[in-house]
């Protein structure tokens, strides 16, 4: 039996970060893929990824490329290509700069890795999972956004910031786009099981919220150049894991809605089960006024970056 093939479209500070992460939980052989200039390196990247590994004894086969029919045989696909963003943008402004990679990723994924399980890290994360859905034709289990992973981890981490409590003990979500419009979910966090609501007051869950939804701007601004890259890399990997060991994990994702949450025809964040099959379920559950109104807020932030891609 051979081992899991995960395929990285995008060799960036992102993508190298997964390749990473994902040989050290030897999740699979990895090839990371990016445009012909940067080919040698990938290969490079692949190579140093791969004199790390007898460190702690892991196996993993990794390869650099810029061939898209390296894609054949992948198991996963995770596109991370693209510009990331520069101070002073949002993520919506970086659209039409990325929608012509996608597009031409899409058609290439579709050629070579049509069975494929295929996770969209690139911005705005919204339209781009949208856009390689439409030009792809993949099913909708096959194709996921990788946004809430991310969100709700930052979240989880100023909660145990705020409260001096282990990062482990939080469980929460963040709903939604991911834009500022993000909605982190209060109201069910807990930690150890205990209310967050019972363990801060209104004005510091308020701050960690406002926190969490800019929480990509503020590395964007103090980097000064790029956008984060560990978390998110990491947010994208506890999502490959999740569909290579069929875990059916519980992680919000941006997934195609079919009249969950009222939500329809849009790919948007919410509580998803990823297994062996791809997306297998979105969760649902009653939300108050409230958070109806802020998750609608969200959805037409993310109708409108949509309707600019045209598709
Ligand atoms: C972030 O939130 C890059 O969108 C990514 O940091």
């Amino acid at each position: 039996m051979s081992r899991p093939k995960i395929a990285l479209v995008g060799g960036g500070q992102v993508g190298g970060n997964i390749a990473l992460l994902s040989a050290q939980k030897e999740l699979g052989d990895i090839v990371i893929i990016d445009i012909p200039e940067a080919e040698n390196f990938m290969k490079g990247k692949a190579l140093d990824i791969s004199q790390l590994l007898p460190h702690d004894g892991y196996d993993s086969k990794l390869s650099g490329s810029s061939d898209f029919a390296d894609l054949k045989g992948a198991d996963v696909v995770v596109i991370t290509a693209g510009f990331p963003r520069k101070p002073g943008m949002n993520r919506e402004d970086l659209l039409q700069k990325n929608l012509s990679i996608m597009t031409n990723v899409a058609e290439n994924v579709k050629k070579y890795a049509p069975d494929s399980f295929v996770i969209v890290v690139s911005n705005p994360l919204d339209a781009m999972v949208y856009a390689f859905y439409k030009v792809s034709g993949f099913s909708k289990n096959k194709v996921v956004g990788m946004a809430g992973a991310l969100d709700s981890t930052r979240f989880r981490s100023f909660i145990a910031e705020a409260t001096n409590l282990s990062s482990q003990d939080v469980n929460c979500m963040v709903l939604g786009g991911h834009g500022d419009t993000m909605v982190p979910v209060s109201r069910l966090a807990t930690v150890g099981g205990v209310p967050l609501e019972s363990l801060l007051d209104k004005e510091t869950i308020k701050s960690i919220e406002d926190r969490t939804r800019f929480g990509g701007g503020e590395i964007v601004k103090l980097f000064g150049n790029g956008s984060a890259f560990y978390a998110p890399a990491q947010s994208a990997v506890e999502m490959v894991e999740s569909f290579i060991r069929d875990k059916k994990r519980v992680i919000p994702c941006a997934s195609l809605c079919d009249g969950e949450f009222g939500i329809n025809g849009y790919f948007i964040g919410v509580p998803t089960v990823i297994g062996s099959q791809g997306v297998e379920k979105v969760l649902t559950f009653e939300l108050n006024d409230d958070e109806k109104s802020a998750l609608n807020n969200t959805l037409v932030e993310v109708q409108k970056t949509v309707e600019e891609t045209g598709l």
